[in-house]
């Protein structure tokens, strides 16, 4: 299938976009959703290991910053433009969500998107199948707040990573003069006008300082937010903001100011580079004893990653907008502690767990954001990984050899960490529930056969023969775990 718009070949993930309501003449519906679920909802992934991986790598838009920009706009009446958008199911879902709230979204292509919210109306509330895909869809709150002091919503859905309360936002829309109520799993809030306000958030909640922050541009007077998150995308939000005509201030640092305005319009913006796609990609290359560049980067926002891929012993080079990792010997065990940014991000700790899987020595993994980020270890053993996880440590002793064997992935990034433990392992792995991943990684398997990875999609009804794994060793360690957990 081609696109209409640029003659290129149509991704699978862009396909979604066409499910989503954004029609394409010739195309039928039907004829969509065949393709969607065949590459979507049935898929798996079979990935051959022992390939080095050498090449460059295009890093697209980040995951969430798009997210948060999306409902954004919502906040002016009219068309605005947005770029460098990742092709990823989250933001066609999202485009779905604003649909059903009345915006029209066009050409979702080469990653820009227009999306007109002139008959954008509040008091619909977004089917709760869409809502509870993912976690931003907490924003349309905010974004709705803002602009009509009105919204109901279903509770956010997301990767199942712990508990991920959202008491933080509902506090912040309190503050400013907005009633909540929570009934059957929708909230909603409302208020007559919204009155600047000077708040305090007991964590420093990325989704809870940019919803706030959306709920607060339109509102009179001045709100300031204290122990705000500091991630990069925050910055990103605030300035598309700011370019709609908004007067926010300190995004960035742990204190943002708000000057509320009267009217916003409409803007063009351009996403800022993902950096977890980005530690993934130089996480691959680096395990596989590979040379990887990585295109399209801002080096900064990677800063602790960087830094701690140096301190295992992986060759990073960076200049501008790239970044050149490489492995010239195996990697030493290195402590890891995740916390809000700067820190070392929560969303790369589970491919730098497959590092540390493979490096000389034991390291120790510290989850300082969410409580239950280790569910992905049942997995990650059965390539014969050595992982004891003990609360919110995990302590791992590097083995010289991981074999193939069949994982499921359970979370976006558990996904992209299984995928990265395959590229390493000895045989054929196969991943399953793979639609996790292409919420959060454009063209996921196709950018890794870009740079010399065995990784191909399969059909679900192609299991039975996915499953063999000749492969493998007969001593292999792995073998012994995956026969004792009784899969083949
Ligand atoms: C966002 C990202 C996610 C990333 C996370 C941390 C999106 C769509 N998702 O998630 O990929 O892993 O930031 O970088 O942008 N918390 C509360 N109360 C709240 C809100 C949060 O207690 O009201 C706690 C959470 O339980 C968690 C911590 O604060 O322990 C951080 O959560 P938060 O930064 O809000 O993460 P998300 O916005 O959900």
């Amino acid at each position: 299938m081609v696109c209409p718009c640029s003659e290129e070949p149509i991704s699978p993930q862009t396909l979604l976009w066409m499910e989503s309501g954004v029609l394409y003449g010739k195309y039928k519906l039907a004829n969509i959703i065949t393709e969607v679920g065949r590459e979507h909802t049935l898929a798996e992934l079979i990935v051959r290991g022992s390939n080095p991986l050498f090449g460059e790598v295009p890093i697209g838009g980040r995951k969430n910053s798009a997210l948060a920009v999306i409902p954004a706009t919502m906040l002016a009446s009219g068309t605005s433009t947005l770029s460098n958008l990742p092709d990823i199911s989250d933001i066609a879902t999202y485009s779905r969500i604003l649909q059903s709230l009345g915006a029209t979204v066009q050409k979702p292509c080469n990653g820009t998107m227009r999306i007109d919210t002139s008959k954008v109306c509040p008091d619909r509330s977004p089917p709760l199948n869409l809502v509870k895909t993912i976690r931003a869809s907490y924003y349309v709150l905010g974004a709705l707040l803002g602009r009509w002091g009105y919204a109901r919503v279903g509770l956010p859905g997301g990767c199942d990573i712990g508990h991920r309360p959202i008491d933080q936002h509902l506090k912040g829309f309190r503050a400013l003069g907005a009633e909540v109520t929570i009934e059957h799993g929708e909230v909603t809030v409302e208020a007559s006008r919204l009155e600047g306000a000077h708040i305090y958030l007991d964590v420093p909640s990325v989704g809870a300082t940019i919803n706030i922050v959306l709920a607060a541009v339109l509102a009179r007077g001045s709100t300031i937010i204290e122990n705000t998150a500091r991630e990069p995308h925050i910055v990103d939000v605030a300035s598309c903001l700011n370019s709609m005509g908004a007067r926010v201030v300190g995004a960035g640092t742990g204190t943002i100011k708000i000057h509320g305005v009267e009217e916003l319009h409409p803007t063009k913006h351009a996403i800022i580079p993902d950096e977890i796609e980005a530690a993934t990609y130089a996480i691959a290359g680096a395990v596989t004893d590979g040379d990887v560049t990585l295109l399209n980067v801002v080096p900064k926002h990677l800063d602790a990653v960087i830094a701690k891929l140096r301190e295992a012993g992986i060759a990073v080079e960076e200049n501008g907008d790239w970044i050149r990792v490489a492995c010239r010997s195996k990697p030493r065990a290195v402590g890891v502690k995740t916390h809000p940014y700067p820190g070392f991000p929560t969303d790369a700790m589970p491919p730098m767990m497959v590092l540390l899987s493979l490096a000389n020595g034991t390291s120790v993994v510290s989850e300082g954001v969410y409580e239950n980020r280790f569910n992905h270890v049942d997995e990650m053993q059965r390539f014969g990984t050595k992982i004891r996880v003990e609360g919110r440590t995990a302590v791992i002793e590097g083995v010289d050899h991981i074999y193939g064997t069949s994982v499921q992935a359970r979370n976006l990034r558990a996904g992209a960490a299984l995928l990265i433990l395959g590229l390493a392992a000895r045989g054929k792995t196969t991943i399953s529930s793979i639609e996790h991943v292409d919420r959060g990684y454009e063209h996921f398997e196709e950018k890794m056969r870009e740079i010399g990875a065995d990784v191909s999609r399969a059909r679900e009804e192609d299991e039975d023969e996915s499953r063999e794994n000749d492969d493998i060793p007969a001593d292999g360690e792995g073998i012994r775990r995956v026969v004792n957990l009784g899969r083949s």
